[in-house]
């Protein structure tokens, strides 16, 4: 059995008809087997599909029916397929195999799907281009595949049964924002309009359910429901149309505003360093090590920033146990964080330049640094240093290069 699902986090809500939905598509409930089939789930980024995904997997007839085993890729924007298909190989077969290229990857996946023969459920999030998507289908033709897309052209060009994930019902809406809390409260009118409000987009409810949690430690939970929705009335907070990704983005970067906010008045907190995340490439899983390199604060400061940032819902981070913790960020708030720093002119060459010297001091060539070493180092503005790394190949099969970066005639 191979799995390789992420946790669900303690406030997630239940979405039961896209749930209904998904077990329709891909089981064969009477029989108890899977159903080989492509279904994709498609929506606005923010809208919980990647969360979704991984919460099917987790339900128990599903994992009983798929019993061969569940595997998950993410590929997003700029996706390094090489390394995605080698991560598959190794959760198959356990072997850490190197290939020459991508070509030679997929042909050995192809041949292992096909030895084994058993039925997987592979989930592959995030797609953003169907040639991406491709690789992936050729080599699970006997497996049942779950994509997650915010494009229609994706989940047409793959055939693939469509169930849309967008504003969620309005009692689940509802529970998202008081979830968190201590109690289900008695009244839950006030909830449904806040979710109203807020569009029932689930990832502006778990902002502003982060901000009733935290408020409500301190006063009456009416006056904390209170308090919030004159600050969105402030702000102009405005029920928004999900097919208008400026709309979108616009409303969303007032909902970071309003928990900013809550973060310096209410929490004394210097959000600069939050801000200063942006440098960080989109995607990525940053070691907490880098987080304090590029804070210049030491573990302990970082750790508890990191945990009120995730307290608050603008991050997400998990410390861990024996191994070190990783942030991540997504990517509606990552569009956000990249946006402040260019109006706020932080200087990001220099905030590159300590995450370069950070990932330089490194004794081992983790993934971080496999993958982003050059793409600090080119935003850094480290010319020299790139020259001595460009010898070292594996550096630039695996480094990604922002877009600007590729303009840049230094280059
Ligand atoms: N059903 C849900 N219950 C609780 N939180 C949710 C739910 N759906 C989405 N979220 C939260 O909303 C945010 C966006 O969800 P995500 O699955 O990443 O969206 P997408 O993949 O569509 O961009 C995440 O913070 C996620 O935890
Ligand atoms: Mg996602």
């Amino acid at each position: 059995m191979t799995y390789m699902l992420n946790k669900l986090d303690d406030f997630y809500v239940e979405r039961s008809k896209e749930l209904n939905s998904l077990c329709n598509h891909l089981l064969d409930i009477e029989k108890g087997n899977p159903l080989r089939t492509t279904v994709a789930l498609l929506g606005p980024g923010g809208y919980g599909k990647t969360i979704h995904a991984h919460s099917f997997c987790h339900i128990k007839k599903v994992r009983n029916i798929y019993c061969d085993g569940i595997l998950c890729v993410e590929l997003g924007l700029n996706p390094n397929i090489e390394e995605q298909l080698k991560k598959l190989y190794h959760l198959l077969t356990g072997d850490d195999r190197k290939f020459l290229n991508e070509g030679e990857a997929e042909q050995y996946l192809s041949d292992k799907f096909e030895e084994l023969k058993k039925t997987y459920l592979l989930v592959i999030d995030d797609v953003w281009k169907y040639e991406h998507l491709e690789p992936f289908l050729r080599i699970s033709r006997n497996c049942s595949r779950l994509i997650t897309t915010r494009l229609l052209d994706v989940a047409t060009q793959s055939k693939s049964t469509i169930v849309n994930v967008e504003e969620m019902g309005l009692e689940e809406a509802s529970k998202i924002l008081w979830a968190s809390l201590d109690e289900k409260p008695v009244n839950l009118k006030p909830f449904e309009r806040l979710a109203e409000r807020l569009s029932r987009m689930p990832l502006l409810l778990r902002l502003a359910g982060a901000i009733l949690r935290k408020e409500s430690l301190n006063c009456p939970l009416d006056k904390a429901l209170n308090d919030l929705n004159k600050e969105f009335d402030r702000i102009g907070i405005k029920i928004f149309n999900k097919n208008t990704e400026e709309h979108l983005n616009s409303e969303v970067a007032k909902c970071i505003d309003v928990s900013i906010k809550y973060l310096m008045v209410e929490e004394k907190q210097d959000i600069r360093p939050f801000i200063q995340l942006g440098v960080i490439p989109n995607g990525a899983e940053i070691p907490i090590s880098i987080v304090s390199a590029l804070w210049q604060k030491d573990i302990h400061f970082t750790e508890k920033l990191c945990k009120k940032l995730r307290d608050f819902s603008l991050i997400k981070y998990q410390p861990g146990d024996q191994t070190e913790s990783f942030v991540f960020i997504q990517k509606i708030i990552h569009d956000y964080l990249t946006k402040r720093l260019g109006f706020e002119e932080e200087d990001t060459m220099k905030l590159n330049d300590r995450i370069a010297d950070a990932l330089f001091s490194q004794q081992n060539e983790d993934e971080y640094k496999m993958k982003y070493l050059l793409e600090h180092l080119i935003e850094a503005h480290r010319w020299d240093n790139i020259r001595e790394i460009f010898g070292n190949i594996s550096f630039l099969r695996t480094g990604k290069l922002r877009k600007n970066s590729c303009n840049s005639n230094e280059t």
